[in-house]
């Protein structure tokens, strides 16, 4: 059995994925990214030095694996050779692990240009982007004037579309001064670079699983920013649940053999938005720091509240999640109390149902209410070490979200983690891969 698995967000991002896919790669040949760009911030620590990647997956910290972005991706190029200079400063050769796909879509200048201008024309309804030009690009992809990778080798076609393309963001954004030569220019020779790394991902997977090569797929974002199931319009353009693996690879549904969530043992988001279990003042303020909670990508400083097992039991139903790895558990370390919140009160009504529109003035989160602990579980790495306060933290969490926490992490390090005995982690991590 191949056994390829998915580890994707189960709450608004930033959940630690990138730590847990680093930690898993070993057991994989090959790691995925299926959709999202370089508005994700995944961070690494190994033997404490940070990695920050957020184009490239995160298992190419691990020699001989094979790194795809897929045609779900949108690709920044500029920003693509940013991450893969800054890694080879930190001692990581790229060379030909990478593969990106030919149908992937390209992030030109005036994405980012118009990722702002929409901001600013939301005004107070912004979302709060990464201005990364992910939204309109992917809109031109929705809208049939994208420009994939592929398209970088026909010349002649390739000069009539940014034309077309630059032409008509002019007529948006009056006082562009962008010339359409320029931008052609930038694009063959970005084109010439990559040339390299480009193929048809969906044929390798196809052919790599066929020969018994285990796949990770590693998700950007998360559940609740998913363009579909997320808190809608404050959400990515892309999506970042289940049903993105398979679009966004060009992979059947049963090649996925198991999927994780990540979630954080409380909550966080960037951006704007509904956060129905909010944190202000200090304890928000005590999250943050200790949580060390500002964007890997932006700086900003991520909202911070509790454990909201209403999105995590909508994430596990999305995504059909097997198990949960739960992050950042430590850093609940010395609270007095914790809560988890089982429900929200919607005009004198209880749901327990993420509903469709959230609006946050109307909607006031149930909680529990559980004891917190003394002892520091920071780097903890068995189950039995944890103050019994912290192990009944999780149990009841799992509980009311409805998923087993397969996996505990106790710190940013790949080390500082319990794997549970008997869970579906023990299981898909058994056997390394001999790549
Ligand atoms: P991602 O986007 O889901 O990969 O997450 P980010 O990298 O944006 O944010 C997660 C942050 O938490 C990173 O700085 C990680 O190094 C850190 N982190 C991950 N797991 C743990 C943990 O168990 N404890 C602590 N203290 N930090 C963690
Ligand atoms: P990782 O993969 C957290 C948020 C932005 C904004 C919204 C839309 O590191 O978990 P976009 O630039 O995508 O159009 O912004 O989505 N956002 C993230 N929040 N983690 C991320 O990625 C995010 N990527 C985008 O803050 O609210
Ligand atoms: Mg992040």
């Amino acid at each position: 059995m191949t056994m390829n698995i998915v580890v994707l967000g189960a709450q608004w991002g930033d959940e630690g994925k990138g730590k847990i896919v680093d930690l898993m790669t070993p057991y994989f040949a090959i790691v995925a990214r299926y959709q999202g760009g370089h508005n994700a911030g995944h961070t690494v620590y190994v033997a404490g030095r940070k990695f920050v990647l957020h184009l490239i997956p995160s298992g190419i910290l691990h020699d001989g694996v094979t790194c795809i972005i897929g045609n779900g991706v949108v690709v920044d190029p500029p920003a693509l050779f940013a991450e893969i200079e800054e890694l080879a400063g930190l001692g990581i050769e790229v060379g030909e692990r990478l593969l990106i796909s030919e149908k992937a879509h390209l992030i030109l200048p005036y994405h980012r240009e118009l990722d702002i201008l929409s901001e600013a024309r939301r005004g107070e309804r912004k979302i709060g982007t990464t201005s990364r030009g992910i939204g309109p690009a992917y809109e031109d992809k929705i809208g049939r004037r994208g420009i994939r990778m592929c398209d970088l080798a026909d010349t002649k076609a390739l000069a009539d579309e940014v034309r077309a393309n630059v032409d008509a963001r002019n007529q948006i954004i009056r006082d562009s001064t962008l010339d359409w030569h320029v931008v052609y220019r930038d694009l063959l020779a970005y084109g010439g670079r990559m040339r390299r790394w480009t193929a048809d991902a969906s044929l390798f997977l196809a052919n790599a699983i066929k020969s018994g090569k285990r796949v990770l797929f590693e998700g950007a974002q998360a559940t609740m920013l998913d363009i579909d199931h997320g808190t809608y319009p404050y959400v990515t353009s892309s999506n970042a649940s289940i049903g993105g693996v398979c679009t966004g690879l060009g992979v059947a549904p049963r090649a996925i053999d198991g999927v994780l969530g990540v979630a954080k043992a409380y909550t966080t988001r960037v951006g704007e938005g509904p956060l129905p279990t909010e944190l202000f003042g200090e304890l928000a303020e005590r999250l943050r720091e200790s949580g060390q909670e500002y964007g890997a990508s932006t700086g900003r400083p991520r909202r911070c509240g509790w454990y909201d097992a209403v999105v995590v039991r909508y994430a596990a139903r999305i995504n059909g999640l097997d198990a949960l790895a739960l992050t950042k558990l430590d850093v609940l370390d010395g609270l007095d109390e914790l809560r988890i919140c089982t429900g929200y009160r919607i005009g004198g009504r209880v749901v327990t149902e993420f509903p469709a529109a959230l609006s946050e003035d109307s909607c006031e989160a149930i909680y529990d209410t559980l004891p917190g602990w003394k002892e520091p579980t920071r780097g903890a790495r068995s189950f039995d070490e944890l103050p019994i306060e912290a192990r009944s933290y999780v149990k009841r969490l799992e509980e009311v979200s409805g998923v087993p926490c397969a996996i505990v992490s106790t710190g940013s390090d790949r080390d500082e983690t319990i794997i549970r005995k008997d869970s579906v982690a023990a299981t898909w991590l058994s056997t390394p891969a001999s790549v």
